[in-house]
């Protein structure tokens, strides 16, 4: 009789996990508020809501300043504005993230310089900088994951002593500490996004902070098609668009941003058990924990498959078998992105890809970063965080789950299944198939 649910035995869940986003009659009262305000907007900027949030949210993550806006991938954008990166200006960025971090940089026609991550943590290997960093280098854009952090002391020392702007990506890092300090705290600017999955959420939004009213001022002109900023210190004039957060969203952010602590410490119980049920279970490793972070933020839970133990069977069966017991899993949440479909640069589109070169700079072909790409493809598997928002039995039946697919791995071998195809497609594919499910 085969154990394993994908070969027909019983699966370890039948119920669902705590549904995500969570919201109460908290948001329904925010929301409706600002429904009959009929205020709804960004404009004016910052907008009640907005300012008022943003300035909570900088305030809890050690900056003075915050901007709410439309979502995190403009936030990035904004940041580079705002830190002054001009076309042809090169910036560092982990190969191990989500493209939306490296778009930006693209998008004014500056260069991104791919480096690999720390086998340690998944994120911005801060050993491996310096010899990425040349006479154009204008920024460093670490990206804080797998409820790790870059070794910001490192790269704040690289970028301190050479003039170069750090840009925190702290998509997966919201109420993170790093040595006290919040995310995005310690470098220039931090950037967030509080799209659907993001464990504070309005569907979409993202946030910028700094502590420099400079930076300040020019993001908010960004942000706000080019308008004076409220303080307007500088008399920056600029070219801005119009990447304002709504009313709507910034109402329901508050609510979000409050109830953040308690979620975050039942996240955090569930995941310390989890860890010590699964400790030393020989195939799987789990990255460090830096004593430097002082909070962890939760936002992913992601732990190595390492399919050398376990006789060579892919990665992608085990997430299929997984899967097929009750528990959401990924393993390509990210690739390299200079390998992904999702990344199809065309010089053509960028011309800074050629400038002062015989043949332009072929971002596709030019990297090998091994330990993103192992991760990638091999051995990262992710848990999403609202697994671990239910009680210690929810949190049982994750390690019972992952500990049966480990003992019966062998009915894995050669098992052809549709969960198997589904888990192996290439993530430019995967929305069609999440459509259909929905
Ligand atoms: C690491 C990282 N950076 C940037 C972004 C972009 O955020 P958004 O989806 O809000 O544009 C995300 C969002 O998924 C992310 O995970």
């Amino acid at each position: 009789m085969p154990k394993l649910a994908i070969a027909g035995g019983r699966p370890v869940r039948r119920k669902p996990f705590p549904a995500w986003p969570i919201y109460s009659n908290h948001e329904a009262r925010a929301l409706l508020q600002v429904l009959r305000s009929r205020n709804w907007g960004g404009y004016p900027f910052p907008n009640t809501h907005a300012s008022a949030f943003a300035a909570k949210f900088a305030k809890a993550h050690g900056a003075k300043y915050g901007i709410a806006l439309a979502n995190g991938t403009v936030a990035i954008e904004v940041a580079l504005r705002a830190a002054g990166i001009k076309p042809g200006d090169e910036v560092v960025v982990p190969a191990y993230t989500w493209e939306g971090t490296v778009g930006p940089i693209l998008l004014l026609n500056a260069i991104p310089v791919f480096v690999d991550v720390d086998p340690d943590t998944y994120c911005l290997d801060a050993h491996l900088i310096e010899r990425a960093i040349t006479p154009k280098t204008r920024a460093i854009l670490p990206v804080h994951l797998a409820m790790n952090f870059a070794d910001l002391d490192e790269i704040l020392r690289i970028a301190r002593s050479r003039n170069i702007a750090v840009i925190e990506d702290c998509a997966h890092a919201h109420a993170g500490q790093w040595r006290g300090k919040g995310a995005g705290g310690s470098g220039d600017f931090g950037c967030f996004s509080f799209q659907s999955s993001k464990i504070i959420t309005a569907g979409e939004g993202g946030a910028v902070i700094t502590s420099s009213l400079e930076h300040f001022e020019r993001a908010q002109s960004y942000v706000n098609c080019g308008r004076a900023s409220i303080t307007d210190q500088f008399r920056h004039r600029l070219i801005g668009f119009n990447y304002r957060m709504t009313e709507f969203q910034a109402a329901v952010l508050e609510v979000q941003l409050q109830r953040l602590p308690k979620q975050a410490k039942t996240r955090l119980a569930n995941i310390n058990y989890f860890e010590k049920r699964l400790r030393g279970t020989p195939g799987l490793a789990f990255l460090k924990r830096d004593k430097r972070i002082t909070r962890l933020a939760a936002y992913q839970f992601v732990f190595k498959y390492l399919p050398e133990h376990f006789g060579g069977i892919p990665r992608v069966a085990f997430l299929a078998a997984l899967e097929t017991e009750g528990i959401p899993c990924d393993g390509l949440f990210y690739e390299p992105v200079y390998r992904s479909a999702l990344f199809p640069v065309d010089p053509a589109d960028f011309p800074a890809l050629s400038w002062g070169r015989p043949a332009p700079l072929n971002l596709k072909t030019l990297y090998h970063c091994p330990v993103s790409e192992r991760a990638a493809y091999k051995e990262a598997v992710w848990l999403p965080h609202h697994l671990f928002l239910g009680t210690q039995n929810d949190t049982d039946d994750i390690a019972d789950a992952i500990l049966k697919v480990c003992e019966n791995i062998n009915e894995l071998r050669s098992l052809k299944h549709p969960a198997i195809e589904r888990k192996a497609m290439s993530r430019a594919e995967r929305p069609r198939v999440e459509k259909r499910q929905w």
